[in-house]
């Protein structure tokens, strides 16, 4: 069995909490460990880091864990720390990733990276410099929808994708009459809020990964709500974009249309749904499901507003079977993280894929605010 220690800042967070600690590094602790590929089993143990001793001494004391701090860099100095992990607000990461990479840790953080592309690429270029393993969660790739998405594209089965419509969001209370279930940081750009900032880098991997590398953007952004109320109950003025409403261009003429909202009702079977139309096929993929309809299956509707519809044409669709086993994503990536850490093995989903998340969201805003198209540079 070899230990490694993770220094964990950002663990009272919603994501550093839930899906990082418990979901991810407390289950690969209660599995026994992560069997290393030479048959070694690598067992990791966290070190909390936070600025509130009381909910971190508590977040300890829950889950039976020893190792808490709420000073940083003596957690970086301490040679036994080999890895640290970010799930702080998007403003306090450069600062905090930098310092880490300075002292010799491996990294592995939250997207996006940085809030400028300068920033994010200058944290690549230092943690190779440092010839540390850098890794950025992309756990939309992760998803068994996602992953009975790509295991289609990859059969052949679309023919020619013409075309990729990404419709996500879902109401965010404003927190006056019924609380907000976002944190208020989300909805200020002041401090690291926006749609375009929160998702496009999501969008980047996925469509890069799963369809095509992306090659231009046009996006409109808007703030629908103007106002919300914090968790405090107190009015804010909501700066930042609330929806983002994007047509872009990928490698070989696909066309994808994204709609990022947290102003819309949901009429749709999942929070985020991926309709891809091919030649031979089309297919929808949610955050769980995937369904699909070939050609020989698809009706011939004649367009007549004189007569009800005749077809039922989501009774036309076919549910992919899931034919895997799927473990939550973020654990899953963990593992992969860590087994290229302790291989020396190299990493995809590294600080240089989460530039290119940082440069979408970057040139998509530039987009909005100029009212044009912009090409997507290849790093
Ligand atoms: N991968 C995903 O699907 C996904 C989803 C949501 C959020 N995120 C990312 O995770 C990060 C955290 O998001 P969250 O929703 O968990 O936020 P959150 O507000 O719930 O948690 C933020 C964490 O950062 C800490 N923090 C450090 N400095 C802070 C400061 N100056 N002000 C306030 N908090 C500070 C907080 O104590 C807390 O632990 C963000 O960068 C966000 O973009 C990723």
């Amino acid at each position: 069995m070899r230990k490694v220690n993770i220094i964990m800042n950002g663990v009272t967070g919603r994501m550093g909490y839930r899906q990082h600690l418990v979901r991810s590094i407390l289950a690969i602790r209660e599995q026994g460990g992560l069997p290393l590929p030479g048959g070694e089993v690598l067992y990791p143990e966290p070190v909390l880091v936070g600025r509130n001793a009381a909910k971190l001494e508590a977040l300890c004391a829950q889950h039976n864990l020893s190792q808490y701090t709420t000073d940083l860099d003596a957690a970086l100095a301490d040679e036994a720390n080999e890895i640290y992990f970010d799930s702080q607000v998007t403003t306090a990461r450069v600062a905090a990733l930098t310092k880490a990479i300075e002292a010799g840790k491996h990294i592995y953080t939250e997207k996006p990276v940085a809030e400028s592309l300068d920033d994010a690429l200058g944290l690549a270029k230092l943690a190779e410099a440092k010839g540390v393993r850098h890794g950025v969660v992309a756990d939309k790739l992760y998803l068994p929808g996602l992953r009975k998405l790509k295991r289609l594209v990859d059969s052949g089965f679309f023919g020619r994708i013409l075309t990729v419509r990404i419709d996500f969001g879902y109401w965010v209370f404003e927190g006056d009459w019924q609380p907000a279930q976002r944190p208020s940081w989300n909805y200020r750009s002041e401090d690291g809020g926006g749609m375009i900032l929160d998702m496009f880098p999501h969008w980047r991997y996925v469509l890069d990964h799963v369809i095509a590398p992306v090659r231009s953007v046009y996006a409109q952004s808007v703030t629908h709500i103007p106002a919300r109320w914090d968790e405090q109950g107190a009015e804010y003025a909501a700066t930042a974009d609330d929806a983002a409403y994007a047509v872009l261009e990928l490698e070989g003429g696909i066309v994808a249309q994204i709609n990022s909202s947290w102003a819309t009702r949901v009429d749709r079977t999942e929070l985020v749904t991926f309709h891809v139309d091919g030649t031979h096929g089309s297919a929808v993929a949610g955050l769980r499901g995937c369904r699909i309809q070939h050609r020989n299956a698809t009706p011939k509707p004649v367009w007549n507003p004189d007569l009800p519809t005749s077809h039922d044409f989501r009774g036309l669709w076919t549910e992919v079977p899931d034919n895997d086993v799927y473990d939550n994503g973020f654990k899953v990536q963990w593992e992969e993280y860590l087994t290229a850490v302790a291989t020396g093995a190299p990493y995809a989903h590294d600080l240089f894929a989460g530039a290119r998340g940082v440069q979408l969201a970057e040139l998509g805003t530039q987009s909005a605010r100029e009212g044009r198209k912009l090409e997507v540079p290849a790093l």
